[in-house]
């Protein structure tokens, strides 16, 4: 099979941060690192979630990295086809170590689901330099072996879902490829399939469902 060019070939493994996501853009503001470096963590003090909520996730079970990626060739108006191209990356993951046999669905933006409970979310991070990204620090937390949560979190884990216990470096090399394959795809400015791909993992996607906004 063939090896990554670019993602997670330089990887920094750490026992213990306060957040991958913050780790990347002290590396990203004090000296560039290459494109696709790794930041991966076998615990998070203060994991950060969307909308300022926390990621709690036990230490060594699961996963926690953060990628840095250049997109300098995607207009900052662009930027949710990262949030497209991560999405997609993360769901055929998980379809690949449940070997298909679950419903996986991307709630948009962050959020993967597998028969409506959260596996996976994701928080991307962007600087952006005039009207492109100069950089992207792109969070993921996945829920690999961890088989307790809190049951507001309404969550479940490639554990809890298969019975099975998962090497967590294999899950890694197995999402650097995944992810390069769609990065690179964007890169090549195939956006039209990728959004088609979206639309057909998309969460609720063709049902009528309400919504509440600003608490109505
Ligand atoms: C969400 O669903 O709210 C997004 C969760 C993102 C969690 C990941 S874990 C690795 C990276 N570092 C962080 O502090 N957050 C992201």
């Amino acid at each position: 099979m063939a090896e990554n060019l670019f993602i997670g070939l330089n990887t920094i493994h750490l026992p213990c941060v306060d957040s991958t996501n913050n780790y990347a853009r002290e590396l990203v503001h004090d000296k560039m690192p290459i494109e696709g470096t790794l930041i991966i963590a076998d615990e998070q003090t203060i994991g950060k979630g969307q909308r300022e909520n926390s990621w709690v996730s036990e230490a060594k079970m699961n996963l926690t990295g953060s990628y840095i990626l250049n997109p300098v060739f995607l207009a900052a108006q662009n930027q949710f086809f990262l949030s497209v191209v991560v999405a997609l990356a993360v769901s055929d993951l998980v379809s690949l170590f449940l070997a298909n046999e679950e419903s996986v669905k991307i709630k948009w933006p962050n959020d993967i689901l597998v028969n409506n409970q959260k596996i996976a979310g994701i928080l991307i991070e962007n600087t952006l330099q005039g009207a492109h990204i100069e950089a992207s620090i792109v969070g993921i937390g996945l829920n690999v072996n961890q088989i307790e949560f809190q049951n507001e979190l309404n969550a479940t884990s490639l554990k809890l879902i298969s019975a099975k216990s998962f090497e967590l470096k294999t899950v890694i090399q197995q999402l650097n490829k995944t992810l390069e394959q769609y990065y690179l795809r964007l890169k090549a400015g195939r956006k039209t399939e990728l959004l088609a791909l979206m639309n057909q993992r998309l969460w609720q996607g063709g049902n009528w469902i309400q919504l509440k906004l600003n608490g109505e």
